[in-house]
């Protein structure tokens, strides 16, 4: 829930009758003009760069090389290196030699130390050094004056660094003026305070650490800084926005640095924005934003910050696919510039045609607010290669519980026990199937999170109890923000281990949420993670079960009287850091260190589910996130899609939306379509605002009753197939929900749609959404490929568009021939009633006459997968036989589920079934085929799911 929601929601009541569009206050939020850092770093314009790098200065070692870099008044020393990584990745830093303090660098994000690759000179003239990476045909040349580095493959110029020389590195000096010895001193002790706030062994306190290096001990030598005395403008050295004064005892710290792309005019990535898939130039509207915020009532289709950042922008042409990682969790602006924006296919032709043409190019400008450059890039230069590149750095998607993937039945609030059951009993009634009931903030006594109101939920174990014997789960609320009341155990806890934020001043940092006065873990201390762990645990956590799982909102923090809705950035972090450096990682450790309790209540045997608002690079180890505080609009429906893609291709896969909308009513029609897309997406969950009238399904009459039913149903059948999907993810990095050009990668036409979108890569799903629909516009790509309707079976041939007729109950989806898909048919009351369930194999034959598919499937719930209790296998068709063989021997796990049906799609009549399993007989099967639709069905091919069998159609 967003801040204010209920303020003006109680407003809004006494406007009844007078609909205002919902719309987000602006104000409340920094354009980059009020971001003082943003400001300058955006002032510098393209130019030569007045940095050089001191090629006498390189050192080049085995795996990086280092030179010096310094700007033209030869003042600014700073260090670059730059490393070869092994699988096409290059890793650039540049810091401070001498910094005044050390500078944040982001820790916990990276999986471990990428492998370095060798790297060694292999050319060099007066201006310039040739770098060579072995094992790959990756060069740089290193230009000395202006700095620039140019990074080809074979001859191929892929990408430039500092090109158009908006290096910025602002460093960490004193602030000069008239008292600058009293600022001076007042800096080094503010430092030295600062440490021994968080250093816990007192043989530190006071004694300078060994390598660290304190203000003031080198700055009285420091040269040259009249110039930088004239430099200092407004919001260097404090800034106020909205009555919230930023105090910066530091000072500017922002990094800035540009890189060029030529040859690419589509990227995208960068979530979270509202935005399409396609990220737009920004050379006439603010840069996008990267900090995490609680936005009131989020505008659609612009380049505000939201609720969570994962720094990684991908580029992609016909050729090549290429990622930039920009590792800082500090306040991010991004610009991106095209020479091609606005141009007319024609005009670009005509400009080529007459030689005046550059290439098509894309520039992208990171600008953070402190911290170092920290950047990697990804050469791909597949597709894949980058999703592998990726997770080699942050990780893969973690395998979600398979109950995850089910419908997820939330609104804040389900008010008491009895509505709960009620609610879940309405299920059963109404023959839907669904996973997981939700409670909200109002589930707590007094929003005192791990507790349960005594009056309207005075019983938990019996409620969580009732919805075991169901086989369903539920999951409740746990905020970071946490009440500030003497008489709340989790609060004295937190309070006497010292784990919360400090203000400025040193006391506890206080705000002002939910709960009223309130204070906010610090989850970037390892030793208050793990406390916060254990607190999950059944013995502290009273009330709980292993039924019960998590969900942490408000984690950007929301502050709701904090400067645009988040902590003070001058508020100090564990080891003296401040929330300006930490600001976008905050969200990613409180998933973390829930889901990590989720882990160890269960002896570590159990895998967690924890639902995430905010997030950074790396958040998919830790479980799912969605949109947030959506409305209740077609236009939210639609970029519902857009998010979640963008999600998708920087890692994070297990993404949802709202669905129905949170905030607003929705009418029936868009309450089904938003069912039938939400059907197909990751992370499936309807959610609604405290203030809004109830609307679970069974409310909007008998029709659209059937519509949702169908919409679930398809969910449900399709579990087998979303969940081989995720394990996909895990292994390879994969997304599950990718766009069109992933797996169309030279198709131009599918670069920057996002209204329709792949699943795996088997089906392509189009959803309505827009009102009174009569039809939709499909696009089915890949010259020489064919599609089946997923539910007609009707064939196309590919590529073409047209114009598919709609009606209320339809979801466009198309399955590729070529692919086979696992379904189980059978309707149940949720999914833990289905592993023993039957499989069809929906067998979709290429022009070729062939199809292939694979199946993972464990006990859905453990970690025993990682002791081989899993099977991975592959289905396949090819010269008229379909075979079933194991695709990883380690896998041991075995199930009583059999094989019900196969319908094979786009085939000829065949005069004979068959079926043999090694050492067995054969036995010939019934089948049925069906003229009209080219499809056969085997019925009762009888052989279990984990054997191996050949079945022969002749
Ligand atoms: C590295 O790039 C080469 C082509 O430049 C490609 O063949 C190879 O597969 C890539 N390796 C990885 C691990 O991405
Ligand atoms: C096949 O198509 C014909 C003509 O369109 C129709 O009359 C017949 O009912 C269809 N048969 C089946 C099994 O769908």
């Amino acid at each position: 829930m967003a801040v204010l929601g209920r303020v003006l929601m109680v407003t809004l009541l006494f406007c009844a009758g007078f609909l205002p569009a919902l719309s987000v206050d602006r104000s409340n939020f920094k354009t980059c003009d009020q971001s003082s850092f943003c400001r300058r770093q955006r002032k510098l314009e393209p130019g030569s760069s007045p940095y050089k790098a001191l090629l006498g200065s390189a050192k080049v070692s085995e795996d990086k090389l280092e030179v010096q870099l310094i700007d033209d008044k030869n003042e600014a020393s700073l260090l670059l290196e730059v490393f070869g990584l092994n699988g096409n990745m290059t890793r650039i830093k540049i810091n401070e030699i001498n910094p005044l303090k050390p500078r944040y660098e982001v820790p916990d994000v990276l999986v471990g130390t990428p492998l370095p690759e060798n790297l060694h000179v292999t050319g060099q003239d007066e201006n310039t050094l040739e770098l060579t990476f072995r094992g790959v045909e990756h060069k740089l040349l290193l230009t000395g004056t202006p700095f620039r580095m140019d990074i080809l493959s074979g001859r191929d110029l892929v990408l430039s660094v500092n090109s158009r020389g908006l290096l910025h590195f602002e460093r960490l000096r004193e602030r000069k003026s008239n008292l600058s010895a009293k600022v001076s001193m007042a800096f080094v002790n503010l430092w030295h305070r600062v440490k021994n706030l968080f250093s816990s062994d007192p043989e530190k306190i006071d004694k300078p650490l060994e390598g660290d290096v304190y203000p003031g001990e080198e700055a009285g030598k420091e040269e040259g800084s009249k110039k930088e005395e004239e430099d200092d403008e407004p919001g260097m050295w404090d800034e106020t926005f909205k009555g919230h004064t930023d105090t910066k005892p530091y000072g500017p710290s922002s990094v800035g640095l540009d890189f060029s792309l030529p040859g690419f005019e589509h990227v995208y990535g960068i979530p979270e924005h509202a935005d399409n898939m396609r990220l737009r130039t920004t050379e006439s509207t603010d840069p996008y934003r990267l900090y995490n915020l609680d936005v009131f009532q989020y505008e659609l289709y612009n380049t505000m910050a939201l609720y969570g950042s994962v720094p990684l922008l991908l580029a992609h042409n016909i050729h090549r696919t290429l990622g930039i990682f920009w590792l800082n969790a500090a306040e991010t602006w991004v610009d991106i510039s095209s020479n091609t924006a606005g141009k007319t296919l024609l005009g670009k032709m005509l400009q080529y045609m007459q030689g005046g043409g550059d290439t098509p190019q894309t520039d992208v400008r990171w600008m953070s607010e402190s911290g170092i450059i920290d950047v990697f890039l990804l050469l791909g230069p597949s597709p894949s290669d980058v999703f592998r590149q990726y997770a080699s750095l942050t990780g893969t998607q973690s395998l979600p519980p398979y109950f995850s993937l089910g419908y997820h039945q939330c609104r804040w609030n389900y008010n008491d026990e009895e509505d709960v059951h009620n609610v879940d009993s309405g299920f059963d009634k109404h023959n839907l199937p669904y996973d997981v009931i939700w409670l909200d903030i109002e589930h707590a006594d007094g929003k005192r999170y791990f507790t349960w109101d005594p009056h309207k939920f005075p019983t938990p174990k019996n409620m969580l109890s009732r919805l075991k014997d169901k086989r369903r789960k539920m999951v409740a609320i746990v905020d970071p923000h946490i009440k500030i009341d003497g008489g709340y155990r989790i609060h004295n806890e937190i309070r006497s281990h010292g784990f919360y934020v400090k203000n400025k001043d040193g006391g506890d940092y206080e705000g002002w949420c939910w709960p009223g006065s309130a204070a906010y873990p610090d989850f970037t201390n390892p030793e208050m993670r793990a406390w916060w762990s254990s607190m999950f645990s059944y013995d502290q956590y009273e009330g709980s079960m292993d039924n019960l799982f998590i969900w942490n909102d408000m984690n950007e923090p929301s502050v709701f009287n904090g400067p645009e809705v988040t902590m003070h950035k001058d508020a100090v972090h564990w080891r003296g850091w401040e929330h300006r450096d930490v600001h976008n990682l905050y969200g990613f450790y409180v998933q973390r260190a829930t889901a990590e309790g989720l882990i160890q209540r269960s002896g570590g045997k159990e895998r967690p589910f924890v639902l995430t608002r905010a997030f950074f690079a790396g958040s998919q180890r830790y479980g799912a996130v969605w949109t947030g505080d959506n409305a209740a609009e077609w236009d939210h429906l639609k970029i519902s899609i857009p998010m979640c893609l963008s999600l998708a291709l920087v890692g994070i896969s297990f993404c949802g939306a709202d669905v129905g909308g949170f905030f607003k009513n929705p009418e029936p029609e868009l309450l089904v379509r938003w069912y039938q897309a939400g059907a197909y997406q990751p992370f499936f969950r309807a959610h609604a605002h405290l203030d809004t009238p109830r609307r679970e399904p069974w409310l909007h009459g008998e029709e659209n009753l059937e519509l949702i039913r169908e919409a679930l149903q398809q969910r449900y059948a399709l579990l087998p197939f979303w969940y081989t999907l995720f394990y996909r993810a895990l292994r390879e990095g994969e997304p599950v929900m990718r766009p069109l050009w992933v797996e169309f990668p030279s198709d131009v036409s599918t670069f920057a749609m996002d209204d329709q979108y792949m699943l795996g890569s088997a089906l392509l799903v189009h959803p309505v959404t827009e009102a009174n629909s009569r039809g939709v516009h499909i696009y089915l790509p890949g010259a020489g490929e064919v599609w089946y309707d997923a539910h007609s079976y009707q064939k196309y041939e590919a590529s073409q568009s047209f114009y598919f007729p709609v009606t209320s109950n339809s979801i466009p989806v198309y399955q590729r021939g070529g692919s086979i898909i696992p379904r189980k048919n059978r309707l149940r009351r949720s999914s833990d009633c289905m592993p023993d369930d039957p499989y069809t194999l929906y067998v979709a034959l290429n022009l070729q006459g062939e199809a292939w598919g694979q199946l993972y499937l464990d006990d859905g719930h453990s970690f025993n997968y990682e002791q081989n209790e899993f099977l991975y296998r592959e289905v396949s068709f090819q010269h008229g036989e379909l075979s079933s063989r194991s695709l990883d021997p380690r896998g041991i796990f075995e199930t009583p589920s059999w094989v019900e049906r196969v319908i094979i799609i786009g085939a000829t009549k065949p005069s004979s079934i068959t079926i043999s399993i090694p050492g067995g007989t054969t036995k010939a099967l019934e089948f049925e085929y069906d003229f009209n639709r080219s499809v056969i069905t085997v019925r009762k091919p009888g052989v279990n799911i984990a054997s191996d069998f050949t079945m022969s159609v002749r």
